[in-house]
């Protein structure tokens, strides 16, 4: 099921939205010892400058093959070996990852939709103990060029409603990310499965 209202801009448009580097440096990546992976990678504006922060394997996933195809490119383009690529519908069939064996999990731009407990769930399944949950939306308090409906925008309160009951806690880390997003992330607890 792909996610409506997931349709992409034109790609350097889309890549002038984000301070990319401010997020990058949000994620704290020298903590993150084991596979990154990105749901809904679009054209990879986040995985190219994530794999080259980190000596860690990124897994980029996206239900089109075309986004997957331009992520390749560039990821060709940036020399860089740290990543793989898959084309699938994470939403319907997981990520077919092993439990337990990722140290982030990236969910940017793309929680705006009622079953997004199935994605929190999945990230969940795939985190090591402490893994962290990174997700990022745009905001609702402010005018923002591009973005989906407002009424479908989550917010950080959402995204913790959406986790009760997961073993996905907030970690204290919740923030603009300037100029049109909001961030926050969720750890898992420490206890062995
Ligand atoms: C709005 S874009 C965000 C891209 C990227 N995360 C970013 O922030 O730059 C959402 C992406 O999620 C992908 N997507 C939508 N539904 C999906 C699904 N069920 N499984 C995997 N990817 C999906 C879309 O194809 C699109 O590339």
């Amino acid at each position: 099921m792909k996610v409506f209202d997931s349709g992409m801009p034109e790609e350097a448009y889309w890549n002038s939205l984000f301070d990319v580097p401010l997020i990058v440096d949000w994620l704290n990546l020298k903590n993150v010892s084991a596979p990154i992976v990105e749901v809904g990678c679009g054209y990879g504006t986040f995985t190219i400058p994530v794999a080259k922060e980190t000596d860690v394997e990124v897994d980029a996933f996206d239900i089109e093959s075309s986004m997957i195809d331009t992520v390749r490119r560039n990821v060709r383009q940036a020399g860089i070996s740290n990543v793989r690529f898959f084309v699938r519908d994470v939403v319907e069939e997981g990520t077919g990852l092993e439990s337990g064996s990722v140290g982030m999990v990236l969910l940017f731009n793309i929680l705006h939709f009622d079953e997004r407990r199935i994605l929190l769930e999945e990230a969940c399944r795939i985190l090591r103990p402490n893994g962290a949950a990174a997700i990022i939306h745009w905001r609702k308090d402010i005018a923002t060029p591009r973005g989906p409906s407002v009424h479908t925008r989550p917010d950080q309160q959402l995204i913790l409603d959406s986790v009760s009951g997961l073993d996905l806690h907030f970690s204290g880390n919740s923030r603009i990310l300037e100029p049109y997003h909001w961030g926050i992330q969720l750890i898992k607890s420490n206890k062995q499965p």
